[in-house]
């Protein structure tokens, strides 16, 4: 159902190249020019300290459509965006635009800080090519829907960190854009004004609006996007629905989470029989769910199991399996489980081989994020550490019925003098949490 005319953004095998050192960069710059004086076109390959941050990247964008772009930190979504906005030329490859780009690029871009909010205004919508006159008759709902009245003629130097994203994100979507560019800005602001940008988007969407997001939360993209790029190292590592994407981007960051626990591991038992009391050794742990959601992932809910593979060569006693779990996704650092099995069950006398030790939970109440697991086997009262693996990861992933509270609640559902119709499409909470995350 898509035409030629449609098309709002073509990114045709764009690559950008840095240099990781000013001075060099400098000198290139300089090379550069000379070249592109000489027409003999940027160069494709690298030269000392020089880099990829983007790397041979094409996609459309067309009217209507919501593309997401997600990766690590550093694996060059915002200089591909800046790129789209025109405020970095790619190195190799084209852009075409059609149609006026709002860009939503970072905290207050484009803003200068001497200058009241009210001339701001006029600077920054002038700049994406708005007409004084239209500037002048979008100003006040731009005030309003910024709730900047009070501070609109003090110098923008004297701004929150908030207020500034208010008025960049008014600004944005008060010049009527073709395209909308949302990298990273959605997570400021309190959760009201988060909820009225983004009613704001889906009423520019709904009027036919493109939009690039660039963002950290899965749920987000995944209530707005109708489709994802997975960018790692410059490159497009994946790219499909914003489901398959997402997957692919997690499974790529358990197995290198798997990869550190095993060398983990490793470490751990190395210093132990240097020691030479490795009575109990930890082996292994696994995270499993019932469900077929992949290793080291559970799912919100729904049963999950962690599983300790231990090397014993000789019986021992009165252990204890001690497990700290702790949110790297909300509360950075914050414990939010802690269980040790000499309280739950008693001591453990493990037998020497490789015994199993297997703590399961019929619903796991970890909201949706990524956990450090830190596991010991402590010995007796004193709890004597035996092996410590102190960093293990497992990512914990909505299975429908997260919703975004500090944890899950078991529940049932009892209807008395009513009727249920079950909904057959995308789960209400996630609607909810989109609105939250926003
Ligand atoms: N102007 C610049 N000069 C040199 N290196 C840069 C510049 N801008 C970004 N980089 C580097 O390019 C890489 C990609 O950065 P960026 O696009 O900001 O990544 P992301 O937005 O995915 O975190 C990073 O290694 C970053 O340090
Ligand atoms: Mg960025």
């Amino acid at each position: 159902m898509t035409g030629r005319g449609d098309l709002c953004v073509a990114v045709e095998r764009v690559s950008k190249k840095f240099s990781r050192s000013l001075k060099r960069s400098f000198v290139y710059g300089a090379w550069d020019i000379a070249r592109a004086l000489l027409r003999s076109g940027e160069s494709a390959t690298l030269r000392a300290s020089e880099f990829w941050a983007v790397q041979d990247v094409s996609f459309t964008l067309r009217r209507g459509q919501s593309i997401g772009v997600i990766g690590p930190n550093g694996s060059g979504k915002t200089t591909l965006m800046r790129m789209i906005a025109g405020v970095l030329r790619p190195t190799l490859g084209a852009i075409r635009v059609q149609g006026r780009i709002a860009p939503m690029l970072a905290l207050g871009a484009g803003f200068k800080p001497v200058l009241s909010g009210r001339e701001n205004v006029f600077l920054n919508l002038s700049l994406l090519g708005v007409s004084d006159r239209d500037i002048r008759a979008r100003f006040d709902a731009i005030v309003e829907f910024a709730e900047l009245a009070e501070a609109i003629d003090a110098p923008l130097g004297t701004y929150s960190s908030g207020m500034l994203a208010r008025l960049g994100f008014a600004c944005a979507v008060h010049t009527d854009p073709q395209i909308l560019i949302v990298d990273e800005v959605l997570s400021v602001g309190d959760a009201k004004f988060r909820t009225k940008c983004r009613n704001r988007i889906n009423q520019l969407r709904k009027a036919g609006t493109a939009m690039l997001l660039v963002s950290h939360s899965a749920i987000l993209i995944q209530a707005l996007c109708d489709e994802c790029l997975y960018l790692k190292r410059g490159l497009i590592a994946a790219r499909g629905t914003p489901d398959e994407t997402l997957g692919a981007y997690e499974s790529d960051i358990v197995q290198n989470l798997a990869v550190g626990n095993a060398a983990r591991v490793a470490g751990c038992s190395g210093e132990a029989s240097e020691a030479g009391h490795s009575k109990a050794r930890i082996l292994e742990v696994r995270f499993t769910a019932r469900e077929a959601s992949g290793a080291g992932i559970w799912l919100t809910g729904k049963p999950g199991e962690m599983i300790l593979s231990v090397g014993c060569t000789s019986p021992v006693n009165d252990i204890s399996l001690n497990v700290i779990i702790t949110d790297l996704t909300h509360h950075a650092g914050e414990t939010v489980q802690f269980m040790t099995s000499h309280r739950d069950i008693g001591w453990v006398r493990l037998d020497p081989g490789r015994p199993e030790l297997r703590v399961s939970f019929p619903a796991v109440g970890l909201r949706p994020g990524t956990y450090r697991v830190k596991i010991s086997l402590s010995q007796g009262l004193m709890h004597d550490i035996l092996d410590v693996l102190d960093d293990a990861r497992v990512i914990v992933r909505d299975a429908g019925s997260g919703g975004n509270g500090l944890y899950y609640q078991p529940r049932e559902w009892t209807i008395t003098g009513g009727t249920v119709t079950e909904m057959p499409t995308v789960p209400a909470t996630s609607e909810l949490e989109a609105v939250e995350e926003l």
